[in-house]
C-alpha cells in the first residue's frame, strides 16, 4: 500500500476549507492507503510563539480527525513534538536547503510581511520542517489543499538534493533505489512526493469575497463557516454569503469570472463527493434562491455529526492523549529506522 501523510496545525479553529481541502480527503483515503495523520505543533510557534491554549488546540485537531472518520487504531495519528526525529531531520534538511529556496516561498512573504527580517528563523524554515515531516516516513502520497503546493515542491526539490548529494554514500551502505527523474536515473533515499490536490474544491474561498482564500486569520467569522458552528450559524452564513445576481449555469465553463457560484458550488460538489458538472446538472438554470437552501441542507447534515462527535470527543480528554501517546509510539518507531540510515548515510557515528 502506499503511505499517505498529511498534517494540520493547531491553531485557530478548523473551517471548511480545511475540512473539505484536507481532512475529508484524509478520511477517504483510508481504504486504500496507509496513513499517517499529524496534529504539527511545532509548525504551530514558527509564526506566534505564546498561545493561550496549546494543548486545547491540539486535542481539537486530534478530536475533528477522529470525529471526521479517521480511525487511529487502523491508521496513525499523533502529534508532531511526540516524535523528535521531525527536529532532527529538519535540521538536516536545513543544511540541505538554501535561503533563497525559502526566500521564495509565498507563505513566507505573506505570513513574515512588511518585516521580514523581524520574522522568526522557524517561520523561514518552515517548509524544511514540513519536508522532514513526510520524509521521515519516506511517503510518497500527501493530501493537501492548493496552498501547499509550493511547499510539497520544495520538499520535492530537497529530496531531490539530498538523493543526489549523497549518492554515492546511499549506494555504498546499500540503501535506496534506482527511480527515473525526467530522463534522468537516480539511485534515491527518499522519494518523489505526489501531492494530491485534485477534487473540486482544493481551495475553498472566502464567502464574503470568492477571489480570498477561506482562512483562519479572516476578521470577519462571517467568512467562514468553522468545525464547530451550529447549524443555526452555517445557515445565516451561507444565506449572508456573497453572490452575483445570475442563474447558475449548466456547464461548468459557465462559472468562469464568477467567483462566488463557483466556489459555492465547488462546496456542494465536495459536500456531496460529486462533480460540478454534476451539481450543475440539477441547478443549472436555478436561482441562487433555491440553490442557497439546498447547501445549506446539505452542509448541515454533513457537519453536524462531526461537530457533536467532535465535541463529544473534546469533553474527554483522557482518551484524545492516550490516542497521541500511541500514535506517537508507532510514529516514532518508524520515524527513528528512517533516521538510523540517514545518520549513517551522513557519516553521524552512532
Ligand atoms: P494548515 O494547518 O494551514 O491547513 C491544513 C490543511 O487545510 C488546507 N486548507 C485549505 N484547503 C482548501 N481551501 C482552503 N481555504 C484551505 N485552507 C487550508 C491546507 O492546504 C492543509 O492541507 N503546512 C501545512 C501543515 C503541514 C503539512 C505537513 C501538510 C505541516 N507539515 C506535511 C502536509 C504534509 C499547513 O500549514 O496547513
Amino acid at each position: 500500500k502506499q503511505l499517505v501523510f498529511s498534517g494540520v496545525q493547531p491553531t485557530g479553529n478548523l473551517h471548511l476549507g480545511n475540512y473539505l481541502g484536507a481532512i475529508r480527503k484524509f478520511v477517504a483515503l483510508q481504504e486504500s492507503h496507509d496513513c499517517i495523520y499529524c496534529v504539527v505543533d511545532l509548525h504551530a510557534i514558527t509564526a506566534q510563539l505564546v498561545h493561550d491554549d496549546l494543548p486545547g488546540q491540539i486535542r481539537s485537531i486530534t478530536a475533528a480527525f477522529i470525529a471526521a472518520g479517521i480511525d487511529p487504531k487502523q491508521h496513525i495519528v499523533f502529534n508532531q513534538s511526540q516524535v523528535p526525529q521531525h527536529a532532527e531531520l529538519a535540521w538536516i534538511f536545513n543544511c540541505v536547503a538554501r535561503i533563497g529556496w525559502m526566500n521564495r516561498m509565498t507563505q513566507f512573504k505573506d505570513k513574515a510581511g512588511k518585516d521580514r527580517e523581524n520574522a522568526s528563523l522557524g517561520l523561514l524554515a518552515y517548509p524544511s520542517l514540513m519536508a522532514a515531516d513526510i520524509l521521515v516516513y519516506r511517503a510518497t502520497h500527501v493530501p493537501v489543499g492548493d496552498d501547499q503546493k509550493q511547499h510539497l515542491e520544495l520538499t520535492r526539490d530537497i529530496a531531490m538534493k539530498f538523493n543526489m548529494d549523497f549518492m554515492q554514500k546511499i549506494r555504498a551502505a546499500g540503501l535506496g533505489t534506482d527511480i527515473l527523474v525526467g530522463d534522468e536515473p537516480v539511485h534515491a533515499y527518499f522519494p518523489m512526493v505526489e501531492p494530491m490536490i485534485e477534487g473540486p474544491a482544493p481551495r475553498v474561498m472566502s464567502l464574503k469575497d470568492g477571489t480570498k482564500k477561506m482562512s483562519k486569520s479572516d476578521p470577519s467569522d462571517l467568512s467562514r463557516i468553522n468545525l464547530l458552528d451550529d447549524a443555526e450559524t452555517i445557515s445565516k452564513k451561507i444565506r449572508k454569503a456573497k453572490t452575483d445576481p445570475d442563474a447558475l449555469p449548466s456547464e461548468v465553463e459557465g462559472l468562469k469570472g464568477r467567483p462566488e457560484a463557483d466556489n459555492l458550488v465547488g462546496i456542494f460538489a465536495a459536500l456531496s463527493d460529486r462533480s460540478k458538472a454534476d451539481v450543475l446538472k440539477d441547478f443549472g438554470g436555478q436561482q441562487f434562491s433555491v440553490f442557497k437552501p439546498a447547501l445549506v441542507d446539505l452542509a448541515v447534515e454533513v457537519l453536524a455529526p462531526v461537530n457533536g462527535e467532535m465535541r463529544r470527543l473534546m469533553g474527554d480528554p483522557g482518551y484524545i492523549d492516550s490516542v497521541l501517546r500511541d500514535g506517537g509510539a508507532r510514529a516514532g518507531a518508524r520515524a527513528e529506522k528512517t533516521m538510523k540510515e540517514v545518520r549513517d548515510i551522513i557519516g553521524f557515528v552512532q
